[in-house]
């Protein structure tokens, strides 16, 4: 049987005092803890940056109760620790690579995970690769595929198509039959949307709600994936099909909606819903990882789909991979790179 890995006693992780601009961030040794029962200690050798990062940032988002209140969403890396098993489940191996959904702290050398969010490194995944997974996979997974998948050649429109949402969701739809469409701000980013697959909209130039109208023939959409909200709830609601679905996940355009037509999701028998992923508890995140080892894990083991990579940072320069998210020109993910402590 290998040894077990060392594990030091303090790490490097990203840490910060006050909210603020990406300059509060900065790195501090801590102590590297200990697994608690159904937990496992990663030592982290990639870890992807998120929108919700910036906002915690900000401190417009605080972290839940109980969770860590470091920055960090997923990583990927080695099990070099393992805590008791809950009843009934089974732990990775001690030295297998995963990559996690963690409860915050990724930014760092080592991160606690609950046992029941990690998922095996696809095969032929580097560490960068691997950490860009859990979060979008997670949050695209649960909001457009659970509780069923969607029917055959069903037509979903994905705001902000080359975000690492956006990416991740038109090749999901795809993958599952699905006819996408997908809004972005460029030229560019709606070059990368057609290249994935999806029909893209640039909704600086185009008033999306004509363009779907358009090209469905007035019959609209099946779904909506939005991470907008309030700016456009009702050209979205007008975007839909009849039983169509509008799944909320963000509300960067706000989160009222002024003069919302409430009628149109009765005549229409609209289902308007949302969820943030960060809130719900183990066992639920557990589910979804259970559903895309299943589902989805065989499509990325085969290279069916993979993440996009926008660019990587080390640790150290977490401020760097936040103020380039911010600037909002990449395509797909940022990432940061973890050395050994
Ligand atoms: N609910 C959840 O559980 C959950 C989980 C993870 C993330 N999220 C949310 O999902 C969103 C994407 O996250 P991410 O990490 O992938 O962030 P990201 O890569 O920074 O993406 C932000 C995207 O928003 C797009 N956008 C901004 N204004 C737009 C508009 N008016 N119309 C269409 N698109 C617009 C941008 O498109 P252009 O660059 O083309 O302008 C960009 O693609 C964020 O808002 C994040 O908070 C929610």
């Amino acid at each position: 049987m290998p040894a077990a890995p060392v594990v030091p006693s303090s790490m490097q992780a990203i840490c910060f005092t006050e909210p603020g601009g990406p300059d509060v961030l900065h790195l501090e040794t801590l102590q590297i803890p200990k697994p608690g029962r159904g937990e496992v200690l990663v030592r982290v050798m990639a870890a992807g940056v998120n929108r919700p990062d910036l906002m915690q940032r900000q401190g417009l988002y605080p972290p839940p109760p109980g969770a860590c209140p470091r920055l960090g969403l997923e990583v990927a890396g080695e099990v070099v620790a393992c805590g008791l098993p809950l009843e009934g489940a089974t732990m990775p191996a001690i030295g297998s690579h995963v990559c996690a959904l963690t409860n915050g702290g990724g930014y760092a050398q080592y991160c606690l995970v609950p046992a029941g969010q990690c998922l095996p490194w696809p095969k032929g995944f580097t560490a960068e690769q691997a950490a860009a997974l859990p979060e979008t996979y997670f949050t695209v997974w649960s909001n457009l595929f659970m509780p069923s998948l969607p029917p055959q050649g069903a037509r979903v429109l994905i705001h902000g198509g080359t975000s690492g949402i956006g990416t991740t969701a038109i090749q999901l739809v795809k993958a599952f039959g699905g006819q996408v469409f997908a809004t972005a701000g460029s030229p560019e980013k709606c070059a990368l949307c057609e290249e994935l697959g999806a029909t893209a909209i640039n909704y600086r130039t185009e008033d999306f709600l004509t363009r779907i109208r358009e090209m469905t023939h007035d019959k609209g959409v099946d779904i909506i994936l939005d991470m907008i909200g309030g700016a456009y709830f009702n050209r979205n609601l007008k975007s839909l099909a009849m039983d169509g679905r509008l799944i909320i996940i963000a509300l960067q355009g706000g989160a009222k909606a002024e003069q919302a037509d409430l009628a149109r999701i009765m005549t229409r028998r609209l289902t308007v819903t949302g969820s943030s992923l960060r809130p719900r508890d183990s066992r639920n995140k557990a589910r979804i990882a259970y559903e895309l080892q299943d589902h989805v894990w065989p499509l990325l083991n085969k290279g069916a789909i993979c993440p996009l990579i926008h660019a990587t940072f080390p640790l150290a320069q977490a401020d760097k991979a936040h103020a380039a998210l911010e600037a909002g020109n990449h395509i797909g993910k940022i990432v940061l790179t973890v050395s050994p402590a």
